[in-house]
């Protein structure tokens, strides 16, 4: 069966590689008689796959001692819950799109802060670093470095001694400051694997924060302690995401993800800028533009449904925009080739011509 290029944002799709390899070890792991889904958490094969993906993970982002790396469940949303419990309830927050702000909301009202917010102008843009009312005695600085829905991203990731990063839409997409970073969480089902599990990567400097009133399970420190095993992990979804892992690195790591990502957002934007204004991005500050999520409108809403039915057609699926936003969005993660950026970039020149 030919795979289409999916422009979706999540779950969004995989490369073909780590879906051959996951699907070969869900019924037969190493020869074993049984699948990687169908053995103990506990037994050497899992324990085995666990400690790589920890290890390639660190590799992959060149971490080192001061940080640990879990995989949560719960999504994204669950992170951005549990934060303000564990870490301290006046978080300053940096309100650039729709889920930096579902983050806010997620936050004690009255003393997390909203530092800045674009809502006023559709959050066509992130705030300018200029105007954010930082406080000196937040307990940490959230903000949420590729907005999914909107469509920018933060170019280089503010420096805070204690910054927090929803990364969801762009993990490992270039490399990240780590090093620099309180702690950075994503839901998989956009670079990294299947819908459910969450990357963190915690500073462990932040473990006596955590209130004695969190259970166990939601503990970074304990679940740091048990390999994030304090009950049964999703033990497939890592199996993919060690997969994954093993992908970047035959890709040529973080750098190289980085280099490849940034050629193909070009192309589209080129499609975009070189349309004599037929189609206009929806992001105010050029240099804030997305380079996993393009979003765009074509003159009228009739122009933009017309446009997603014929990609369709096309053999280019799920490139309607975000049901608040409208428009198009492409959204074009690692697993994207270069090919599908290249075919897209083609139509949009097409349709252009034939429509404009
Ligand atoms: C940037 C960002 N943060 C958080 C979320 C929420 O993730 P989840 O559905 O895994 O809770 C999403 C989902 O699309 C997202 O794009």
């Amino acid at each position: 069966m030919p795979r289409v290029f999916n422009f979706s944002a999540g779950p969004a799709m995989l490369p073909t590689e780590v879906l051959e390899a996951s699907a070969k070890a869900l019924l037969d792991y190493n020869g074993k008689g049984f699948g990687i889904a169908e053995c103990s958490h506990r037994g050497k094969e899992f324990d085995g796959v666990a400690d790589e993906a920890i290890a390639r993970c660190k590799s992959l982002l060149g971490i080192g001692d001061s940080h640990d790396v879990l995989f949560l469940q719960g999504g994204a949303t669950a992170l951005f819950t549990l934060i303000p419990q564990s870490l301290g309830a006046n978080g300053d927050y940096l309100v650039s799109g729709e889920w930096s702000q579902k983050a806010f909301k997620a936050a004690p009202k009255g003393t997390a802060k909203a530092v800045a917010s674009s809502e006023a102008t559709n959050f066509d843009h992130c705030p300018d670093e200029a105007t954010w009312q930082l406080r000196p005695d937040a307990s940490y600085f959230h903000v949420c470095s590729n907005e999914t829905v909107h469509g920018h991203r933060l170019p280089v990731w503010p420096k805070h001694p204690n910054l927090v990063v929803d990364a969801s839409s762009e993990f490992l997409s270039r490399p990240h400051p780590v090093a620099d970073t309180a702690l950075i969480y994503g839901g998989a089902q956009k670079n990294l694997g299947p819908a459910g599990l969450v990357l963190a990567i915690v500073r462990k400097d932040l473990y006596p924060r955590i209130p004695a009133s969190i259970p166990g399970i939601w503990n970074f420190q304990k679940l740091a302690e048990a390999k994030s095993m304090v009950n049964t992990p999703p033990t497939f979804s890592i199996y993919i995401l060690l997969e994954t892992f093993r992908w970047l690195e035959r890709q040529g790591g973080l750098a190289a993800m980085e280099k490849l990502n940034a050629e193909k957002a070009g192309l589209i934007y080129g499609a975009v800028d070189g349309s004599g204004g037929f189609y206009k991005g929806t992001v105010a500050v050029p240099a804030q533009r997305s380079h996993m999520n393009v979003t765009f409108r074509l003159p009228t809403a009739e122009l933009d449904d017309a446009f997603v039915k014929q990609a369709e057609k096309l053999g280019m699926v799920a490139l309607k925009g975000y049901r608040t936003v409208g428009g198009i969005r492409a959204s074009i993660y690692n697993a994207m080739p270069l090919a599908g950026c290249q075919a897209l970039a083609q139509f949009m020149k097409d349709f252009a011509a034939k429509n404009g």
